[in-house]
């Protein structure tokens, strides 16, 4: 497995008492797999991805375990935590803008990773980005690197993260909701993307999102989360079309639907039906 996490708990202490956010959530995404981790706002899927980088809210306790391509995670291994960081998993965070600095230029930002961690000459770490913001549908990539964050819209700054993301050829990639505010077309590009990557490379994707029917529609399997805790788990294919958990089920049904297409009827004083 290249993610394995079991029994995470993770508790914050607030001025009220300490507040348990993850209940014993246990998952795995295999190589190559595309796993969905869907669940209303609030139910711990952005805080279980973090935890997996162990970025974790300050004074957290946290018990269980996670290891990622077989390193184990924990605090006590700070050198482990940095592999896990550096080689072998990638985030694209949830908020784009919150990832990128605002003072510096995005190309900088976005190259940052390759150059510094991973020693890539500057001019080659521009150029894999570049391409890859070219296959995530940005036109002129060399324009918008030198432009700071302000300039671009929450769209093509998502696409910007998404492109640094892949461009250290991350064994895992944790995906928070990194499509949710793009248009379906762009949607349906990064996906096609991911799903290449997926095969090309062998990446798995850990793919949180509140839309069921996307995760079904994209992922080998969904995790289903409820206020900190896994509560299903089911195939892509069956989760949304069959689903048998009742929360599942319930957010099946919650999710909007374009009604189905009927013929017109006919105009009350027509008899025929025939329009006029
Ligand atoms: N540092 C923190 N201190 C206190 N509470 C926190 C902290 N981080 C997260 N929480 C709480 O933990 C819960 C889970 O948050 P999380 O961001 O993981 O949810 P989510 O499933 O990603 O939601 P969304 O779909 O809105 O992104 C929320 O109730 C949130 O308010
Ligand atoms: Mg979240």
């Amino acid at each position: 497995m290249l993610l394995t996490v079991r029994d995470l708990s993770l508790t914050v202490p607030m001025p009220s008492g300490p507040l348990q956010i993850l209940r014993d959530v246990s998952l795995e995404v295999g190589s190559g797999e595309t796993v969905g981790l869907v669940g209303e706002s609030g139910s711990g899927k952005s805080t279980t991805a973090r935890a997996v980088l162990q970025l974790i809210p300050d004074g957290a306790h946290t018990s269980g375990s996670i290891a990622v391509c077989g390193v184990e995670a924990s605090p006590e291994h700070p050198e482990a935590i940095r592999a896990i960081r550096t080689n072998h998993a990638a985030m694209i965070f949830q908020d784009p803008r919150s990832s990128l600095n605002p003072v510096r230029r995005i190309g900088d930002s976005a190259t940052e990773r390759l150059v510094c961690v991973h020693g890539v000459p500057k001019a080659e770490a521009s150029r894999r980005l570049a391409d890859l913001m070219l296959e995530v549908g940005l036109r002129d990539p060399e324009s918008l690197m030198r432009r700071y964050p302000h300039q671009l819209s929450g769209g093509m700054l998502q696409r910007v993260v998404i492109a640094a993301a892949l461009s250290t050829n991350p064994r895992l990639l944790l995906a928070d909701e990194a499509t949710s505010a793009l248009d379906v077309t762009t949607q349906a590009e990064v996906l096609a993307l991911l799903r290449r990557l997926r095969r090309e490379r062998e990446m798995a994707v850990l793919f949180i999102t509140h839309d069921l029917l996307l995760a079904g529609a994209l992922c080998d399997r969904v995790y289903v989360m409820k206020d900190g805790s896994i509560v299903d788990e089911q195939p892509g294919k069956t989760v949304f079309v069959s689903p048998v958990n009742p929360y599942t089920k319930a957010l099946a049904d919650a999710t909007p639907r374009l009604p189905k297409r009927s013929k017109p009827s006919p105009p009350a004083d027509s008899p025929t039906g025939t329009p006029r």
